[in-house]
């Protein structure tokens, strides 16, 4: 529930949820920042110094190529207590679900509908426990996306991640996580979201015993904020809702495995030391959450029903004109006007491949946790029963209250996997939704 209060500044503030974050963060995406653990420690006007203050190391870590336009250059130094060159040989270790495409089954226009996946395992960490539903494009092209599923019942112990291939969007929808990263500490809820840049390491808690949600794995250009255009300056996800970690470092000694996926393979190798060990960073790249309840919605005011390109919070440009490598739509609790028309989303075809979770409330009848996938020029729309309700409806304003749910898009065909196909509940009957739709030509 949106729940609304007025800070010791006099400041309305909205939180959807009762779990309070008590981290500290920076705000703001696309800045650069800098933070310290231990003052003193940032050098000044530099960032290899001879000698780093503490006795650290300095060490860079890109984002993005050394020439990238200044906006969207990423890059960042990380002062630690140990480089992270200091590790044991990578051996290739076996991913039983966790996978990359191309997959094997042929991309398909289908009507698919899953229900939630729920691991029945016990001590089941966070990597273990993710499952991949379906994807395109590939790390070695760096284009495309694979969508995952998690279903945790055990923190991450003595063990860190990272990711070479893409950057990770991580979607609680039961439990909170905490996120130890080399870059500070992210806990994230449901409702919200996190984004793991490529490469950073990271340990993942379960902040309630279980958890289960989605990834969303990006092989292309990194996640920015869409332009606004003729929307203007405001509206959408605003930049100061993006919320950074502070520095935050670990000085212990003991076994740590380091499992690093890297061109579509699991490899693990073993660090004496804790990975997560910078006592201060500068730069812009950096992990980031948001509050998907932040997000300012835009809708009609007159007539018809807009394109969902309204609801874009993050995206992974590709073709201007066919369409991204990656978008995220955020449909959140809304009012929804407008005269004589149709008010939800009509009879489509698209040219981009959709993928929708629901993670709150009511979505065609679904269980919160469950997904579709659409690809491209599939057609679908509103089921029978919401076909009649709406067109025969008396309109005035109306509020969804209760739905939260992600959009991803992808301009490219997408495979779903063997899990998919075999493994993860297929809802029954949801392509059969529109077969009650009567001829009404002619009465
Ligand atoms: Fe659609």
């Amino acid at each position: 529930m949106t729940q609304q209060a007025v800070d010791a500044g006099g400041r309305v503030t909205t939180s959807v949820s009762s779990v309070v974050d008590t981290n500290t963060y920076q705000s703001g995406l696309g800045n650069e920042f800098e933070t310290e653990a231990l003052p003193g420690t940032l050098p000044i006007g530099q960032n290899s110094p001879q000698k780093v203050a503490h006795g650290l190391v300095s060490e860079l870590m890109s984002g993005t190529t050394f020439g990238a336009p200044r906006a969207l250059n990423r890059r960042s130094y990380l002062f630690r207590i140990r480089p992270s060159v200091q590790h044991s040989k990578f051996e290739q270790v076996a991913s039983k679900n966790f996978l990359t495409p191309p997959f094997t089954l042929p991309a398909a226009p289908l009507d698919y509908c899953w229900g939630p996946f729920r691991t029945s395992e016990a001590s089941v960490d966070f990597i273990d426990g993710l499952a991949t539903i379906c994807g395109t494009g590939s790390p070695h092209s760096q284009s495309g996306v694979a969508f995952h599923a998690y279903s945790a019942t055990a923190s991450m112990r003595d063990r860190v991640f990272g990711n070479a291939d893409g950057e990770m969007l991580i979607v609680p929808h039961i439990g909170g996580l905490h996120l130890a990263t080399e870059y500070g500490i992210l806990d994230v809820y449901a409702g919200e979201i996190a984004v793991i840049p490529r490469g950073v390491r990271v340990r993942v808690e379960l902040l309630d015993g279980y958890a289960a949600g989605f990834v969303c794995e990006n092989f292309g250009l990194p996640l920015r904020l869409p332009e606004l255009g003729l929307v203007g300056s405001n509206g959408l996800a605003n930049v100061a809702d993006f919320k950074i970690p502070v520095a935050a470092y670990e000085d212990h000694d003991g076994a740590v495995q380091w499992t690093q996926k890297f061109a579509g393979n699991m490899w693990n190798c073993e660090v004496d030391h804790s990975p997560l060990d910078v006592v201060a960073w500068r730069g812009s790249l950096y992990p980031y959450k948001y509050d998907l309840h932040r997000f300012v919605g835009m809708g009609t005011s007159t007539v018809d029903h807009p394109d969902p390109s309204i609801f874009c919070l993050l995206t992974s440009p590709s073709d201007p004109i066919l369409g991204p490598n990656f978008d995220i739509m955020a449909i959140t609790p809304r009012w929804v006007v407008g005269d004589h028309t149709f008010l939800a989303p009509g009879f489509h075809r698209n040219c981009v491949t959709e993928f929708i979770m629901l993670l709150q409330g009511q979505f065609g009848g679904l269980e919160p946790g469950s997904t579709t996938l659409t690809n491209s020029y599939t057609p679908h729309g509103p089921d029978a029963e919401t076909q009649g309700t709406l067109r025969d409806a008396v309109l005035g304003p109306m509020k969804v209250e209760d739905q939260l749910m992600l959009l991803f898009e992808t301009r490219f065909p997408v495979q779903i996997t063997d899990f998919a196909n075999s493994v993860l509940p297929a809802v029954e009957g949801y392509s059969k939704q529109w077969d009650g739709i009567p001829k009404r030509f002619g009465q």
